[in-house]
């Protein structure tokens, strides 16, 4: 049967993928409290809807940097996207594109740069992984600029690794035939051989860099002329300091719950950070948006636009592009029913007084 929901699509997508590849997609660090809060924050909020208001046309539509999108969700970077399904990051871009809106390609893709975005003409942005090898974050960033990536997204949640049980449990490793495709050229594609645990922690572990600071971000900013964003930000000071060092964007992150376990949930960290931020760049946030109700609540408390990660993944899993693009379009018509139900024609009439 055809998933009504975000949530049936991930019944679907546990009973096809395989245990390994499940769990390192579902997880979250340690108890997973994190990963809860993101969920239920939401659910905690309620919507006050305003009645005789008209909302027989309505537009969805929103503008992120400068790039018009049909609805505001886009697609969060995710990692080794074949496991879902053979065309892995090719269907998501596809899907995105159908859906009219942007993907975030991730550094550790299982499909090169090039062929994603050759994938189709839809908006990209790359999100990066700095390494402690400069020459090999740098040679990311030059092929993220020529293939026509729009933006850049650092992660800056991911210091150290964070504490996935089951990847552990598991001994998570890439199936055979899957490498992190866009280190190839720099013989950084697999995991390190002989160990227990994660072999996504011990890359990790070997190749990214801990020691990053803002003098990095400093760094990265002198050496493009993209925009650059900064994801996984959750405390005020930082979504300031941030925009001090010229992002032109932040992202409310806690990376789904699988870094800092104890994190607090994204949509209550959120109106802190917009508060920080103070209109000066636009604020996305991403984890646990699984409604359109979600979504309401989101730009209700200050966001432009919020992403989804696993979501996408469940829709490849079920079926490929098409479903990644029918998460992405359930997912906009139950916006838009909310947004009318809420009295709002378009996203620009979705405020505070909308959330409670
Ligand atoms: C991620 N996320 C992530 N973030 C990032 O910056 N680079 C990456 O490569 C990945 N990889 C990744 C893999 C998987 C399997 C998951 C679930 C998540 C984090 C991702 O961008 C996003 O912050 C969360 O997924 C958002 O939460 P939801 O929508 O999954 O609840
Ligand atoms: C993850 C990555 C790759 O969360 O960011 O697994």
């Amino acid at each position: 049967m055809e998933p009504v929901n975000l949530a049936e699509f991930e019944e679907v997508a546990r009973g096809k993928l395989a245990r390994k590849a499940y769990e390192y997609y579902a997880g979250g660090a340690n108890d997973e409290v994190t990963l809860r809060a993101n969920g239920e924050g939401y659910g905690k909020l309620a919507l006050y809807p305003r009645v005789l208001r008209d909302v027989t046309v309505r537009d969805t539509s929103v503008e992120v940097l400068g790039e018009r999108i049909s609805f505001p969700v886009m697609v969060a970077p995710t990692a080794f996207q074949r496991m879902a399904c053979d065309e892995g990051e090719c269907a998501t871009a596809r899907a995105a594109a159908r859906a009219g809106t942007i993907m975030v390609m991730s550094t550790l893709a299982t499909t090169v740069i090039e062929d994603v975005v050759a994938a189709t003409e839809g908006p990209k942005w790359f999100q990066l992984y700095i390494y402690k090898d400069r020459g090999v974050t740098l040679d990311l960033v030059r092929r993220a600029e020529a293939a026509g990536c729009r933006a850049l997204v650092l992660t800056v949640d991911t210091a150290v690794w964070g504490q996935r049980e089951a990847d552990v449990r598991n001994g998570f490793a890439l199936p055979e035939g899957l490498t992190v495709a866009n280190l190839a050229r720099h013989a950084q594609q697999h995991f390190p051989e002989g160990r227990a645990g994660s072999g996504l922690a011990a890359y990790a572990a070997a190749l990214l860099d801990p020691s990053l600071t803002w003098k990095d971000l400093e760094w990265l900013r002198g050496q493009t002329k993209l925009p650059l964003l900064l994801k996984g930000v959750l405390h005020p000071d930082d979504a300031r300091a941030a925009v001090e060092h010229g992002v032109a964007g932040v992202l409310v992150s806690n990376h789904g719950g699988r870094q800092l376990d104890s994190a607090p949930a994204t949509i209550e960290a959120l109106p802190r950070v917009v508060e920080a931020v103070a209109g000066r760049v636009p604020v996305l946030v991403d984890g646990g948006v699984r409604r359109g109700t979600d979504v309401v609540k989101a730009l209700a408390l200050g966001a432009k636009a919020v992403l989804i990660g696993r979501p996408i993944l469940w829709g490849l899993a079920a079926d490929g592009e098409e479903g990644a693009y029918r998460v992405l379009e359930l997912l906009r018509v139950e916006f838009d029913l909310a947004m009318a139900l809420c009295g709002a024609r378009n996203v620009g009439e979705i405020g505070l007084e909308s959330v409670g």
